[in-house]
Formats: structure tokens, C-alpha cells, sequence
């Protein structure tokens, strides 16, 4: 008995040791990440003076490429300066998240699709988080309304774009949802708390639920798109718009998922969304072709026998099969909050958290200052399917990295 209990001591004691040492280089790769991060950011604010032209990737030629404000992705840059000012607390970067959040104000009524409360959230959400400014919650509200009247109760979803042809060109999806769309949903739920109106949380719930019916297979790996007849609610369609095959798993519509439905969780603490985000996050983290590092291949299934792309694919045209450093952000910051709403079960998802971040922290992706047009990470995919922003860096994996790094530290 007592050689049993000595053995079990002994055991504990180097899985301690073993997890704060990972802890410990943990700890000091985010201040080497939050350190190249004013130094690259600063670069980008040199060379970024439009308030009108935000800072995405590269561009082929190699430079830094910018879209407009009415793009999916003009939340992630302030987003990413908040968090800067978050860790570091200084008014260089409060400074600097206003202006590039309040250039931001005119998309609190955009309705021309799904990308609100991706844009909104993480600018003004994160703004508001971090200053209480009642300016940006009135814009948030607003971002709300807006975002609902993409709202279709028969179907019971939000409508994402507006249409989209299909990769075989036969069919022009009328009611199309994508897995994307449930980050959306957490301002709904915000504006419901500040509101006290349930009609937003209201959304968020159903929207939730069919896209737990209509995208996800047995194994709970995600379609992309799911297409719906408006009248009737039915599913007419689910296929693919960015991933490899309809019947593939697109990497970062994974990491939407997860991050969805961990996020369900959190504001309603039921069990469904709970086990729902664990199996999603089971099927990444135990996938076969999940890379040791735990950086996702673009899409699970590339080259796979019985995944059967329906667009123009050349299997010769890249040598190899690029990662996507942006899922891997998005993962890691979903798992983060997992494992904390898992607690004694959370193990498994905080340590692979634990081990994508220290992947993504490596020079292998992690950009030294100068270089990869100022944003922090190398080798993302935007999309394959449509042949554009493939092995690049991308906005939107920086934010995910911050802030699962913030979310990690704070754990
Ligand atoms: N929401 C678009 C994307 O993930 O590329």
C-alpha cells in the first residue's frame, strides 16, 4: 500500500512539474508575442494612415493588401489593438483602437450580410469590454437590430449573403447559411443583456439550434454552406464554398464551430452546446491528418479519396498542402474557454490550447518584426476553392492568437 501511494506521489509530482515547466514556456512566449506585436503593429501604423483602408494580408506581388470597411474582416485590426492595449495598458494603443474602431461606425447599419458582429464585436465589443464608452454600446445596439433583420423565422436562421452560385454552377443558393455565421451570435446575446429585450437571444437560440440539425454529421465534422428553401425552412442544399468538397471539412469552418457553439455555452449554460463543441473539437484534435504541431492542413480531407472538389482543382499546382495558421488561432482560443467551462474534464482541451499556441509562437509561424507586412502570423489560408490568399498571413489569425493568449494567461 504504501509503495502504491509513494509510486502515485511520485508520478504527481513530475506531471506537475512536467505541466508548469509547459505553463512557464508558455507564459514567456506570449511576452515574446505581445513584445513583436507593438513592434510590428507600430510598423503597420506607420505605413497605415487611411482610416478607410484596412489592413487584411499580402497581396501576390508581396504587398500589404487593404479592403474597405464594408469587409468581413474590418473588425480584426482594431480587435488586434485592443488586445495590445489590453496586455500592455498603454494609451498608445488605447489611442490607436478608437480611431480604428470609430472609422468603423458607419457598418453599424450594413445589412448587405451576415459579417456584423464579426466586424462590430470584436471593435466596438472589445471597446466597450475595455473603456464602458456608452457611444460604442449605442453602436453595438444598432449592430444588433441590423443584424436581425437578416432573420427569416421559417427558416429559424440568419441569412448570410445574400446569394451564392454553387461551384458546379447549377444552382444559385437563394437562403444560404455558413458555419461562419455563428460568431455572429454573441452580439446578439450581448444586446439582449444590455436591452433586456429577449428578441435577440431569441435568434441567437434558433439559429443555433437548426445550424446544430442542418450543418454537422454524425462524426461532428461541419458542412460549409447549408442552403434553405425560405418559404418552407427546408434544407435544400449543404455544400461547400470555401473548404476542399462538400462533403469535407473546411479547417477554419471547424474552428468556427467550435468557437460557436463554446460560446452558446457560455450564455446559456446548457448542456447540449457544451457536449456539441466538445465533439466538434474531438473530431479536430483527433483527427488522423491533424499535423503533430495541431496547425490544421486548409481543409481535413485535401486529396483524400471520396472528397471530390466541384471547382477548378489542380492537385499539381502546389507541391505541398498549405496549413491554415488562422484555424489553429481560432481553435486555440475556443479550446481555451473549453476547458475552463470542462473543468476537472477540461485537461485534453487546454493542453492542446496550450499546444497550438506554442506552435504558433515558434518562428515556423510566428514573423519576425520587418517582415510578413507587419502582421504576426505566417501561413494562412483565406480560400483555396476561389484561389486567392493561400500560405499568407491574414488579419484575422493575429486577433484569434491575441487573444487566445490573453484568454490563456487570464485561465
Ligand atoms: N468568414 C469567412 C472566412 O472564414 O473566410
Amino acid at each position: 500500500m504504501l509503495m502504491k501511494i509513494a509510486i502515485l506521489t511520485f508520478i504527481l509530482f513530475f506531471y506537475t512539474a512536467f505541466l508548469s515547466k509547459d505553463k512557464g514556456k508558455l507564459e514567456k512566449a506570449t511576452g515574446h508575442v505581445f513584445d513583436s506585436a507593438q513592434q510590428h503593429y507600430q510598423n503597420m501604423l506607420r505605413v497605415s494612415k487611411d482610416l478607410t483602408k484596412y489592413p487584411r494580408t499580402s497581396a501576390p506581388n508581396g504587398s500589404l493588401k487593404y479592403t474597405d470597411i464594408h469587409d468581413w474582416t474590418g473588425g480584426f485590426w482594431p480587435g488586434s489593438l485592443w488586445y495590445l492595449y489590453e496586455y500592455t495598458k498603454d494609451p498608445q494603443w488605447l489611442e490607436a483602437a478608437k480611431r480604428w474602431t470609430e472609422s468603423l461606425e458607419k457598418n453599424q447599419f450594413n445589412n448587405t450580410h451576415h459579417d456584423i458582429g464579426f466586424m462590430m464585436y470584436c471593435s466596438y465589443g472589445n471597446g466597450y469590454r475595455l473603456t464602458g464608452d456608452p457611444k460604442y454600446r449605442d453602436v453595438l445596439l444598432q449592430s444588433a437590430k441590423t443584424l436581425i433583420t437578416r432573420f427569416n423565422p421559417t427558416v429559424g436562421c440568419i441569412k448570410s449573403w445574400d446569394q451564392k452560385l454553387s461551384w458546379d454552377g447549377k444552382t444559385m443558393f437563394k437562403y444560404p447559411v455558413i458555419i461562419d455565421n455563428m460568431i455572429n451570435l454573441e452580439l446578439l446575446f450581448f444586446a439582449s443583456k444590455e436591452t433586456g429585450d429577449p428578441v435577440y437571444r431569441n435568434i441567437a437560440l434558433q439559429h443555433a439550434d437548426n445550424t446544430l440539425k442542418n450543418h454537422f454529421r454524425p462524426d461532428y465534422s461541419s458542412y460549409h454552406v447549408v442552403n434553405y428553401d425560405a418559404a418552407t425552412g427546408k434544407v435544400l442544399h449543404q455544400e461547400t464554398n470555401q473548404g476542399f468538397a462538400d462533403n469535407s471539412t473546411w479547417a477554419r469552418g471547424q474552428g468556427w464551430a467550435i468557437y460557436g457553439f463554446t460560446v452558446m455555452y457560455r450564455e446559456t449554460k446548457d448542456n447540449k452546446y457544451l457536449q456539441a463543441a466538445r465533439k466538434m473539437a474531438d473530431y479536430y484534435l483527433d483527427n488522423k491528418n491533424l499535423p503533430d504541431d495541431k496547425v490544421p492542413y486548409w481543409d481535413f480531407n485535401v486529396n483524400q479519396p471520396g472528397f471530390t472538389p466541384k471547382w477548378k482543382y489542380d492537385a499539381a499546382k502546389l507541391s505541398y498542402i498549405p496549413r491554415d495558421a488562422s484555424a489553429a488561432a481560432v481553435v486555440s482560443s475556443a479550446l481555451v474557454e473549453l476547458s475552463q467551462h470542462l473543468g476537472s474534464k477540461g485537461g485534453k482541451y487546454r493542453r492542446a490550447a496550450q499546444h497550438i499556441l506554442t506552435s504558433l509562437s515558434s518562428e515556423a509561424y510566428l514573423a519576425k518584426p520587418g517582415t510578413n507586412n507587419n502582421f504576426l502570423l505566417k501561413h494562412s489560408v483565406g480560400s483555396m476553392p476561389h484561389g486567392v490568399e493561400i500560405d499568407v498571413p491574414l488579419v484575422y489569425a493575429d486577433y484569434y492568437f491575441l487573444e487566445a493568449l490573453l484568454r490563456n494567461k487570464k485561465s
